[in-house]
């Protein structure tokens, strides 16, 4: 059974937009952007409010800092790293109101689940930064994947189902916009899985 995070993510040089915080905090917490569509969009809905962001992969994250300063968005942090090391390194208290995961990358072959992200260790470290009364929320267009994170989600024991646990309206969602990927998908006609879970 694999292990994360792997040790050399442990020694990767993790990179701050606009600098290195002392700790990392803030309204919402959003793990993997990607191109940062949904991350701008609430940024930009909420001025008075802050928002962090650890995105895996370096050109998504240089792509994002030019975007941001176009908009003239001062009120968000990006972090180039991965989630798994930065949470534990960055994040100290119960921080956030929300966290989102959107679109994790799927990971379909069996012999792929260990790379899932939404592993058990994963979501419990992601819920120790949530502030008691806040959500954590996550969404897929692959069911298998969200079968297996409503399975692992039942087994952390400071969340609780808000709404279903899982449901496929957006309508029930507040203050949303779809992401890269979820437009994506929608404009194929995929359905689309959400799941939101409240903090105790
Ligand atoms: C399928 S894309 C979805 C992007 C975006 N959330 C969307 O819905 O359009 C998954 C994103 O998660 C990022 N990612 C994967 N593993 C990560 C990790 N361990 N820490 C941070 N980001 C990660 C990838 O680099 C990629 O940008």
């Amino acid at each position: 059974m694999r292990t994360f995070p792997y040790k050399y993510e442990l020694t990767k040089e993790l990179s701050f937009y606009p600098e290195h915080p002392v700790d990392i905090s803030g309204y919402s917490l959003e793990i993997g952007p990607g191109r940062g569509d949904f991350l701008l969009s609430l940024a930009e809905k909420h001025p008075d409010k802050k928002f962090a962001a650890v995105e895996l992969g370096k050109r998504r994250y240089s792509k994002m800092i030019p975007r941001i300063e176009q908009k003239g968005l001062t009120n968000i942090l990006l972090v180039r790293g991965n989630a798994r090391v930065v949470i534990n390194e960055l994040c100290k208290e119960a921080a956030f109101e929300r966290v989102y995961v959107l679109f994790p990358d799927p990971w379909p072959k069996n012999r792929h689940v260990p790379n899932r992200l939404l592993s058990i260790e994963f979501l419990n470290q992601l819920t120790r930064v949530i502030k008691p009364g806040g959500h954590f929320f996550a969404a897929t267009d692959y069911y298998p994947y969200a079968i297996w994170t409503t399975s692992n989600l039942c087994k952390v024991n400071s969340l609780r189902k808000d709404h279903s646990g899982l449901f496929t309206g957006i309508d029930a969602l507040d203050d949303y916009t779809p992401s890269h990927f979820e437009q994506r998908w929608r404009d194929e006609g995929r359905s689309i899985y959400y799941m939101r879970y409240e903090k105790l």
